[in-house]
């Protein structure tokens, strides 16, 4: 054989070796592990029509029952895992939570500002994170009984005329009103108007079709959103030419300095400012409407939450003192009402994050760029957990919970930063519902309405009166 014949083999031999090498690896790197049973429906529209035309909550429960805690779907365009069990969730959001990533459509991204913590993980994520928290901590909100109960009695008196409210609706406007003393301190008048009439709009366009057509409600929000940066970049020029430090959420924002001495740029600051608002306003409003109906439906409740509120007000002369922060963390019986309205309406039934990479749990594949849904709802009302889960029994938080089955705040690095200004907000308002008001909800329905948020059918219509109330026809209905 001649020195170029050898070469020819040897090359041949070389290429063949190259080819094994590569196709051996891919079938290393290929994953051994399958994907979780389940339907993904029909080609591109996948399960999305059966999950829209049926109540949420029946379609995840009826896939569960079929096919366990583990299963997978195809909604909205995108592949997806749902998690039903305490274990997978906390897998997903805590012990693996760098493998997957929060992620929101882009249209609702840019209404919000893309800066904005939860659309992040990793450095800028813990950064920003870390100056909500604080601006959020117990030490901080401890000081904001005052102005939340004044607050509260306001919000009151302006229903108590008797006339039909609906209660969400103006719960909204109360807990704007928190979310805004949280973040700002206290603000001047004609700034609160101007953030509360642009917000309004914002909010309404939030979960409309994405268009850029002039005059539609999506196109509201963005305009909207543009004048509510400049209402902010004026808020933010008048407090750095005061060059007062405050502890609230935007002195945080803005006394921030990396280890270069670098601030954060006034988009970062807007963007988390509109976050916070947005994350704190429909949240707690559609939890309070729901804690209205349990307690009005549950006459022994609400008579032991009067009788707890009561002393409390009592022990402060008849409500001629304020209520303490003390008084606030010895709530037990309002505060228990709380956590399992929390449970039963469970607001946020699930949340959603990414896979960034194939990932492998429990010899189920997740492959990466799909979606992945820690369903909350349905840990809350599994049996297993929670015992008759579909009836309202706030003495089952007398006790210990198994663990990773209260989700209502969620979990992990991004859980939820205001659960305790969102639990003092509750029991404020509700302290003074109970001592100072009398309430009857007008048609009282088992229905639920999705704003996205569950809300009791048209935001619970009730009637509110100061207490005593004025001679009134009651109408049959059962007053509390
Ligand atoms: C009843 C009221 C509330 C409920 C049920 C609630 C629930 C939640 C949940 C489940 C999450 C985690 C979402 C996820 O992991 O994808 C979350 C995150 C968050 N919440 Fe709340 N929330 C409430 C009120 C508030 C309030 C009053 C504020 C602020 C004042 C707030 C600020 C936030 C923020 C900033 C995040 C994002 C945290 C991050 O990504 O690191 N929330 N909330």
């Amino acid at each position: 054989m001649g020195a170029n014949n050898l070469l020819f083999m040897y090359l041949i031999c070389g290429l063949l070796l190259f080819i094994l090498i590569k196709t051996q690896r891919r079938k290393l790197a290929k994953p051994t592990s399958s994907l979780p049973p389940g339907s993904m429906g029909w080609p591109y529209v996948g399960e999305t029509l059966q999950l829209y035309s049926q109540n949420p909550n029946t379609f995840f429960a009826t896939r569960q029952n079929r096919y366990g805690d583990i299963f997978k779907s195809h909604i909205l365009g995108c592949p997806c895992i749902m998690l039903a069990s305490p274990e997978a969730v906390r897998f997903v959001l805590v012990s693996k939570a760098h493998l997957f990533k929060p992620t929101y459509p882009p249209s609702k991204e840019k209404l919000i500002g893309p800066s904005a913590l939860f659309f992040h993980q990793g450095g800028y994520h813990a950064k920003i994170r870390k100056l909500v928290q604080a601006s959020l901590s117990l030490n901080v909100i401890r000081n904001l009984v005052p102005d939340i109960e004044a607050i509260a009695i306001s919000a009151l008196k302006s229903w108590s005329g008797g006339q039909v409210t609906k209660t969400f609706w103006e719960l909204k406007k109360f807990t704007f009103d928190v979310a805004v003393l949280s973040i700002f301190g206290h603000l001047e008048a004609h700034y609160k108007e101007m953030l509360k009439e642009n917000y309004n709009i914002l909010d309404k366009g939030y979960n409309s079709f994405p268009t850029k057509l002039p005059g539609t409600l999506y196109h509201n929000s963005v305009l909207a959103r543009r004048r509510l940066s400049l209402i902010l970049g004026e808020i933010i020029k008048e407090r750095k030419e005061k060059k007062f430090v405050e502890n609230d959420l935007l002195g945080s924002l803005l006394n921030f300095k990396d280890a270069e001495g670098q601030n954060l740029s006034q988009n970062e600051i807007v963007d988390n400012i509109i976050g916070v608002l947005f994350a704190a306003q429909d949240t707690t409003a559609s939890l309070l409407t729901w804690i209205l109906k349990y307690i009005h439906d549950d006459s022994k409740l609400l008579e032991a939450i009067k009788i707890e509120q009561k002393a409390i007000y009592d022990s402060n002369d008849g409500g001629k003192h304020p209520l303490t922060w003390a008084q606030t963390r010895n709530m037990p019986v309002t505060n228990r009402a709380i956590m399992e309205s929390l449970r039963m309406s469970s607001i946020i039934s699930f949340t959603f994050r990414e896979a960034i990479e194939n990932v492998e749990y429990k010899g189920y594949l997740i492959p990466k760029g799909w979606k992945v849904l820690p369903l909350f709802r349905n840990i809350h009302h599994n049996p297993d957990f929670f015992t008759e889960p579909h009836n309202f029994n706030p003495s089952r938080f007398e006790v210990g919970l198994k663990p990773n089955t209260f989700l209502a705040f969620g979990n992990g690095s991004h859980a939820c930063p205001g659960n305790e200004v969102a639990k003092l907000q509750m029991l404020i308002l509700i302290h003074h519902l109970v001592n100072n008001f009398r309430w009857t909800v007008v048609e009282s329905s088992n229905g639920v309405e999705y704003v996205p948020f569950p809300v009791p059918e048209q935001g619970l219509p009730a009637k509110f009166w100061i207490d005593p109330p004025p001679n009134h026809n009651m109408g049959g209905h059962h007053t509390t």
